[in-house]
């Protein structure tokens, strides 16, 4: 069979907090050319406790990186066109591994994960005038169970195998990029321990402004700062491909991994968002809404996290980005088909809601892990509303997406307050885009257009952008003028500005009721 020519083609793995997928770019024209996509199991051994199982990520990369083989194969697509590799990520999410043994010592504890709910509150309460921002000058984060710094102390101090690893100095701890990266280059075997800036500075033990891990704060978290990855720029050349298989994907051997960026700034890079002031919401799990600082770190007064949205080759600058994390935004859809089964499928959500065009008043806070932005409230609960006995799930249905375009607002308003210029259109991205009746709601909730990418993928499209760039590889120009245009379809708002502070004003309300759910 003849094989058709491509230019070079870059490869990305998006391992996200639902899903793994692995996807093909031609680097000329941005074209999606084969992708495959595996669920990821979480587990709920407690309440408010979420873990997945390192192992079971990694083998959704290697099976992902099958399929997505044979899938290329089969439209007689070359592999050996692939020149780069890069990962993105879910961001925060913790794990510790033996480097002997390259055993995981514990679960990859989630971002979402509640469990340090109490260290994080008396590590604030010990803080001059409790104050949560404490460590944001060097940080850009508040104090909060979100970040990594404080799931790793729990490791330490609850998990034998981890305390023992440690102390033997076998212990090396990281975000899932590094965890895949170690792997993807050998694991025990020579694999390289590293991170990039964007997850970096997301762990609480990276100082934002020297582009280093900080040794106070390693000192204020007990963490010793031997267990912790190299930073690396978000693309250059970390290692080599190593899979010793017989399977299609053993083709992706020798190839190097030059691309590493957090899911977030990857959407950011995949949205040609390179200017200041440029930004972009991303719907996957949660909802996070970045603006592009350019090179200076800018300091939200209004609830926001600063961080470092990406350093594009070593000798690059850094640029920055605040940004609004909304913990639960696709979560709730899966909340309700599978814990509460009123839904069997998102597809279904949507239709539900249609159905109704309106919660007739019922008002959904879906505060699963406490509050993020701009709130940041461990101790907020979910809460469900203005129910009568007309409400019916086509209702709730509505409300939950309802709940995702409100959370979005408070950020946007939020970032239009830090900012001072607000914005005029939104660029989204992610998974729950494929929901019309969302984006028009988005738009109608915001009173400003909501303008969706016709590739969807543009986080992994960032991650393959930035391994396409990385010096020693150079077939992906990240020069805005050579870059394709995108296309896009634009949400334009619908319904009255009042009807929407109402509803807003209503929203609100609910907000305060979640709040310090427990005193
Ligand atoms: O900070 C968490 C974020 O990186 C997770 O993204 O797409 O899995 O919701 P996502």
């Amino acid at each position: 069979s003849h094989r058709i020519t491509f230019g070079p083609l870059v490869a990305a793995i998006d391992q996200g907090t639902s899903s793994t997928r692995f996807l093909v770019f031609n680097s000329k024209t941005a074209e999606l050319l084969s992708h495959h996509q595996v669920e990821i199991k979480q587990s709920f051994p407690k309440e408010g406790w979420v873990e997945e199982d390192p192992k079971e990520i990694l083998q959704s990369v290697y099976e992902c990186m099958e399929r997505t083989c044979e899938k290329l194969t089969q439209l007689n697509i070359d592999i050996s066109n692939i020149k780069a590799i890069g990962v993105t990520n879910q961001r925060e999410t913790t794990l510790v591994w033996d480097k002997e043994t390259g055993e995981p010592l514990y679960n990859a504890i989630v971002w979402l994960d509640l469990r340090t709910q109490s260290t994080v509150e008396s590590l604030i309460n010990k803080t001059p005038g409790r104050n949560k921002n404490h460590l944001k000058h060097k940080t850009g984060l508040p104090i909060s169970t979100y970040f990594s710094a404080v799931k790793l102390r729990w490791l330490m101090d609850n998990v034998d195998e981890v305390h023992e690893a440690v102390v033997s100095h076998r212990a090396m701890f990281g975000t899932v990029d590094a965890w895949l990266i170690w792997c993807l280059t050998g694991g025990k075997s020579g694999g390289v321990h590293c991170t990039d800036v964007t997850n970096a500075s997301r762990t609480m033990l990276f100082n934002i402004h020297t582009m280093n891990w900080d040794p106070e704060l390693c000192k204020y978290f007990g963490i010793p700062m031997e267990i912790l990855p190299s930073v690396r720029s978000s693309s250059e050349i970390y290692g080599l491909m190593k899979i010793c298989s017989s399977r299609k994907s053993g083709a992706l051997s020798g190839i190097p991994i030059s691309g590493c960026l957090g899911d977030q700034s990857a959407a950011l890079v995949g949205q040609m968002c390179f200017q200041d002031g440029q930004a972009k919401n991303t719907y996957g799990t949660g909802c996070f809404l970045l603006r592009n600082t350019g090179a200076k770190p800018v300091m939200s007064d209004h609830g926001l996290l600063t961080t470092v949205a990406y350093k594009l080759g070593r000798d690059k600058p850094a640029c920055y980005a605040l940004e609004g994390s909304v913990a639960i935004a696709g979560a709730v859809v899966r909340w309700l088909k599978d814990n509460l089964g009123i839904i069997g499928s998102s597809e279904e959500l949507e239709k539900l809601a249609a159905s109704v065009g309106t919660s007739y008043g019922c008002y959904f806070v879906p505060a699963f892990s406490g509050l993020y932005a701009p709130y940041w409230e461990p101790s907020a609960r979910g809460i469900i509303c203005g129910l009568t006995q007309f409400t019916n799930r086509s209702h709730l249905a509505f409300a939950a997406l309802e709940a995702v375009c409100f959370q979005t607002r408070e950020i946007l308003d939020a970032m239009n307050q830090d900012s001072g210029i607000p914005l005029t259109q939104l660029q989204v991205d992610g998974g729950m885009t494929s929901n019309r009746l969302l984006m028009q709601l988005q738009a109608d909730i915001l009173c400003i257009p909501v303008v969706k990418p016709s590739m969807p993928e543009t986080t992994a499209l960032g991650a393959a952008m930035a391994a396409g760039a990385a010096e020693g590889v150079s077939v992906w120009s990240l020069n805005p003028e050579d870059l394709s245009e995108v296309t896009s379809e634009k949400f334009e708002p619908q319904i009255n500005p009042e009807e929407s502070e109402f509803r807003y004003a209503r929203w609100k309300k609910a907000v305060e009721k979640s709040k310090n759910w427990e005193t």
